[in-house]
């Protein structure tokens, strides 16, 4: 399916977004607040995540992309790291079969040349075995980075020895590693920061942006319904004026 591009075209707009993209920040802060070790946290994430799958599945949202790790997560200290490395091995041993039977479609977007062997097989595993769920699509951004994903995007299309011509957006979206899921509806970032962190920054170009700030693990489905609610107040005018959309509602 080739969804709309919200620059070229006016997308279709549902009461209940789409797809939803979070950055799932404030993990360490929440253990710290328990004098508890950074990676205490991210294992209450993980839990999070499960939740809010699970809500995004009742609420019938068709793709949630969760930011797990940045490209610029590495500069952490080496243990943190390791840590959280362990615990995405950890995780999907774990959670890929109860994400199969809820009907659920695993991708992992991002550099996967970074990880390991054994990660490696896991994610190539979890993709397979999910491959054609369609309830909802997971994708989970691990060693992604924004401007990784234009550049590799860009460097395919400079790959083509049959390339003529500009480039054009088409062209573009369609290596990007998100190319077969409709833009972001909504944005989501916990934690209280308020920036992109080299998340989608192509995909992000209209979408509905929110920040909260409760930690990721104390996250829930009340929370995501508030992000939710906030996201249904919004006027969606992709360029145009107010008076145009109420014109377009008014026809037949
Ligand atoms: C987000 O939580 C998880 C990752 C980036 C892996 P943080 O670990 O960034 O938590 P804070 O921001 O330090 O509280
Ligand atoms: C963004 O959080 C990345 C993830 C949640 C995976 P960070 O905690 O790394 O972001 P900065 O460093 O505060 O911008
Ligand atoms: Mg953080």
């Amino acid at each position: 399916m080739i969804f709309k591009s919200s620059t070229t075209e006016i997308p279709e707009v549902r009461n209940v977004p789409s797809h939803i993209a979070i950055i799932m920040d404030g993990n360490g802060r929440w253990a710290k607040q328990r004098f508890m070790p950074r990676v205490a946290g991210h294992k209450r994430g993980v839990e999070t995540v499960r939740d809010v799958v699970k809500a995004c599945i009742e609420r019938g949202v068709e793709h949630l992309t969760l930011f797990a790790f940045s490209s610029e997560n590495w500069r952490r200290p080496e243990d943190e790291v390791s840590k959280l490395m362990e615990l995405f091995v950890m995780a999907l041993e774990r959670e890929v079969g109860k994400l199969h039977k809820n009907g659920v479609r695993l991708r992992i977007v991002g550099d996967l040349a970074r990880f390991g062997p054994q990660l490696n097989r896991l994610i190539a595993e979890g993709e397979t075995l999910t491959r054609n769920n369609r309830r909802l699509t997971l994708n989970v951004a691990a060693n992604y980075g924004g401007r990784w994903d234009i550049l590799q995007a860009v460097n395919r299309l400079m790959a083509d020895p049959n390339r003529q011509g500009a480039v054009t957006e088409a062209d573009l979206a369609s290596g990007l590693c998100l190319s077969d899921a409709p833009e972001p509806d909504l944005f989501i970032r916990t934690g209280g920061e308020k920036r992109i962190s080299n998340f989608l920054l192509w995909q992000l170009a209209y979408t509905e942006l929110y920040f909260t700030d409760t930690l990721w693990p104390d996250f829930d489905e009340a929370a995501l319904d508030a992000a939710i609610a906030s996201y249904q107040k919004r006027e969606r005018r992709f360029g145009r004026t107010s008076e145009q959309l109420s014109e377009t509602v008014k026809e037949p």
